[in-house]
């Protein structure tokens, strides 16, 4: 069979590893899919000439891809406008796309799976998704005896590494950062990965998959990891807990629930374990029940690794064509969210401080599970005080909402409340 003739957009850490596992595995590829992955050009706008591309033609200008010696376009320049000028002007050339672009598949997604339809190419988005994990082909394929109704994970491995070197080595947030920016794990703008919005767009692709719909991304609640105190992982730790940066998307009869935000993960789900730049997916399913997909979440190899999968997919003749347009399913927003929060409490340390503290989570029946306060943590100021650390049962999200903003007028409350929710994932998987 003719070979597969592969044009790369991107030299970054992806790309240039993308380059070499083609090159290095070329033998291995040919033999799984029947036929050559040839790396017949590439395109970066920061020539890279340190990378061997073997006998690829380079240039500078994108649009160089678009001609006759290319079967698939590789998008891996990542961003959205010039990612989608290069996107459409393949799939509009007739060539099949391969992409580990979520930004652009959660805004412009429902665009390109249409023109591709049109078309008639295969879009391969492996990548796009939990890096080395290959959720999109379980997801696509696996589990396509089931009705799936929920899915959550750890989809961004550097808010994963982050949170794990502040729990276990003590590291503060910005030398972690730092680490996994050197790593090559961040986004080329990190407050994407550290404010939720990367996990956001995971999400949203997963949960497309999963409930065979088009997903809003501006109807996933987002929160990130920036506000997470070292104080917060210790007191979750001693409670019991792990701190998590979690995506979580359910199907309801009248819409889709989804939202990213840190959460206390029960040392007792597997999760909880899941450390350092490692990703995990849950997906349950109504034939299978409860399933755990764990494995790198970022970095060059992984991402490379499920980037070629697609090549090699599409070789075979098994990576399909998008379907026509799918049915849309409103995002339901967080207000009707029910589950136990962590909260820390700044409080003078005088009588009657708890009681009132109490009193107020009492009104709005809200039941405390658990409660530490300790008198080392006594800080000294104007009045000395303390943080309550008060784990509450479940309640809903809008009670506990009025709860922290009542809780924060009180006399003796003396600033910011933190506030955390607890995961009950229990549903969706089994405990270690
Ligand atoms: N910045 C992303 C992460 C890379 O940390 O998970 C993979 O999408």
């Amino acid at each position: 069979m003719a070979p597969l003739r592969v044009g790369l957009a991107g030299l970054g850490t992806v790309g240039g590893t993308v380059a070499r596992l083609l090159l290095e595995n070329a033998a291995l590829f040919e033999r799984r899919a029947g036929r050559r992955l040839d790396l017949t050009r590439v395109a970066s706008r920061t020539p890279k000439p340190e990378v061997d591309l073997g006998s690829a033609t380079f240039d500078t200008d994108l649009a160089s891809l678009d001609t006759g010696d290319v079967d698939v376009v590789v998008e891996l320049i990542g961003g959205e406008t010039a990612a989608r000028a290069v996107v459409a002007t393949a799939i509009g050339g007739g060539r099949h796309v391969v992409t580990a672009n979520k930004a652009l598949l959660a805004a412009h997604g429902d665009e390109i799976f249409a023109a591709a339809n049109r078309r008639g190419v295969s879009v391969g988005f492996e990548a796009s998704v939990a890096g080395g994990i290959p959720i999109v082909n379980a997801l696509r394929t696996g589990l396509a005896a089931n009705r799936l109704d929920a899915i959550a994970g750890i989809v961004n491995g550097t808010s994963n590494y982050i949170l794990t070197a502040m729990e276990e080595e003590g590291q503060d947030f910005a030398a972690a950062l730092a680490e996994a920016q050197r790593l090559g794990y961040a986004e080329a703008d990190p407050t994407f990965d550290v404010e939720g919005i990367d996990a956001a767009q995971k999400l949203a692709i997963l949960a497309a998959l999963a409930f065979d719909a088009t997903i809003d991304f501006d109807g996933v609640h987002v929160e990130g990891i920036s506000g997470i105190d070292i104080e917060d992982i210790r007191y979750a730790r001693e409670l019991g807990f792990s701190i998590k940066h979690l995506g979580l998307a359910r199907l309801h009869d009248d819409g889709v629930e989804a939202r990213v935000h840190p959460a206390l993960v029960p040392e007792s789900v597997l999760i909880s374990k899941v450390s350092d730049v490692m990703n995990a997916v849950m997906a349950h399913g109504d034939a299978v029940g409860p399933t755990l997909y764990v494995g790198p979440g970022a970095g060059g190899m992984p991402t490379a690794s499920a980037v070629v999968a697609d090549l090699v997919e599409l070789a075979r003749g098994t990576l399909p064509v998008p379907r026509a347009a799918k049915r849309r399913l409103p995002g339901l927003g967080i207000g009707g969210v029910v589950c136990a929060h962590y909260l820390k409490i700044p409080a003078i340390d005088q009588p009657g401080v708890f009681a009132e503290v109490a009193d107020v989570l009492s009104r709005h029946e809200v039941s405390i599970e658990a409660v530490i306060q300790r008198p080392q943590a006594i800080r000294t100021g104007d009045e000395p005080w303390v943080p309550i650390i008060i784990v509450t049962d479940e309640a809903p999200e809008t009670v506990v909402r009025d709860c922290v903003a009542e809780l924060a007028n009180l006399g003796g409350v003396t600033g910011e409340i933190a506030r955390i929710r607890v995961a009950d994932l229990s549903a969706m998987m089994p405990p270690s």
